[in-house]
């Protein structure tokens, strides 16, 4: 299938993308981490990735059957730039869990109807049941960030968002609902690798968007409107759990372990369902633009 905006990531690789993107990407091996800030010079090897991603998938296990046993709620938001890594985080979560208890909501536009709607009211729906866990893939928070970014909302709107922001999520607190936020924070070359790699990729052409396109000029405006969204949104009873992703993998070490953190569980291994990585996670301070 060819897309309209077939060779788009490229053309902007070559011809737009910054100096200091374009040399990070350069001649850079796939074992190369792009960012000179990560905390790491290489990826996780890749034995000790998948010993700790089944010994965190066996908690997950547990945790499912105490979530059934209990009656528990759970909701867990993920969100970060395109192609932060969020789909793949959220398939690791998922895999050796039931689809019937843990469910993935990832929803597109509003519809012109929902459009009509009070903005919060299509999430509520989704969320969850006694026993039942589930997992956003983007959420209410597009009204902080990419529809500022695109213009898909007015300025009106997002003010009322953020002034409900807080009523909302505290009433999911509230109500016992086990609720974590992950943001996924990826840098600005790895980004545009991964988008060269999707457009290469007849598999993962599909993850392109124009949205994706188009983002990689506006930057620097998803990092104001990403501040701003913190700034508004990272309160004691909803914290922020960020995670750096320049490396996949270690990244979705630390979101798996971010929620098992805080929920105690039947045969709880604490050695395994341990506190995430301090150097790649953190809350916004580990963001920086
Ligand atoms: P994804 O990254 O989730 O694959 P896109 O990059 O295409 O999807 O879009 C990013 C987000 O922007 C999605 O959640 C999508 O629903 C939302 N979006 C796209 N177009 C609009 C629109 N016209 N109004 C509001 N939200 C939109
Ligand atoms: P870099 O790839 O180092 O140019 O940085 C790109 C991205 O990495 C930034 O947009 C940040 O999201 C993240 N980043 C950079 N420096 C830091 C830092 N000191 N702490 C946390 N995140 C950072
Ligand atoms: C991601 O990698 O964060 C998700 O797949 C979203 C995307 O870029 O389409």
């Amino acid at each position: 299938m060819s897309l309209p905006f077939d060779g788009a990531i490229s053309k902007f690789y070559r011809e737009a993308a910054p100096k200091e993107v374009r040399a990070a990407i350069k001649g850079a091996s796939k074992k190369d981490i792009l960012s000179d800030s990560y905390p790491y010079e290489k990826p996780i090897d890749k034995d000790d990735y998948e010993a700790m991603l089944e010994a965190l998938q066996l908690e997950l296990v547990k945790f499912q059957a105490d979530v059934k046993a209990t009656g528990k709620r759970v909701v867990v938001v993920f969100e970060g730039r395109d192609a932060a890594g969020k789909g793949g985080t959220i398939k690791r979560l998922r895999e050796n869990l039931n689809p019937r208890v843990a469910r993935v909501v990832a929803l597109s536009k509003p519809s012109d109807r929902e459009a009509g709607e009070w903005y919060f009211q299509r999430y509520v729906q989704h969320l969850p049941t006694e026993g039942e866990i589930v997992l956003f893939d983007r959420s209410w928070y597009n009204r902080g960030v990419v529809e500022k970014v695109f213009g898909f909302c007015e300025d009106k709107q997002r003010e009322a968002f953020f002034r409900q922001l807080p009523e909302f999520e505290d009433m999911l607190v509230d109500e016992g609902i086990h609720f974590v936020k992950i943001w996924l924070n990826v840098g600005r070359a790895e980004q545009l690798r991964r988008f060269l790699a999707r457009e290469k990729d007849p598999l993962k052409q599909w993850k392109l968007s124009w949205i994706d396109v188009e983002g990689l000029n506006r930057w620097d405006a998803y990092s104001e409107a990403i501040k701003e969204t913190f700034e508004r949104s990272h309160r004691d009873v909803s914290p922020w759990t960020v995670i750096r992703s320049d490396d996949k993998k270690r990244a979705r070490l630390s979101a798996l372990k971010a929620v098992l953190q805080g929920v105690d569980y039947a045969g709880k291994n604490l050695n395994v369902a341990n506190a995430p990585d301090d150097k790649i996670c953190g809350g916004p301070e580990i963001w920086s633009g």
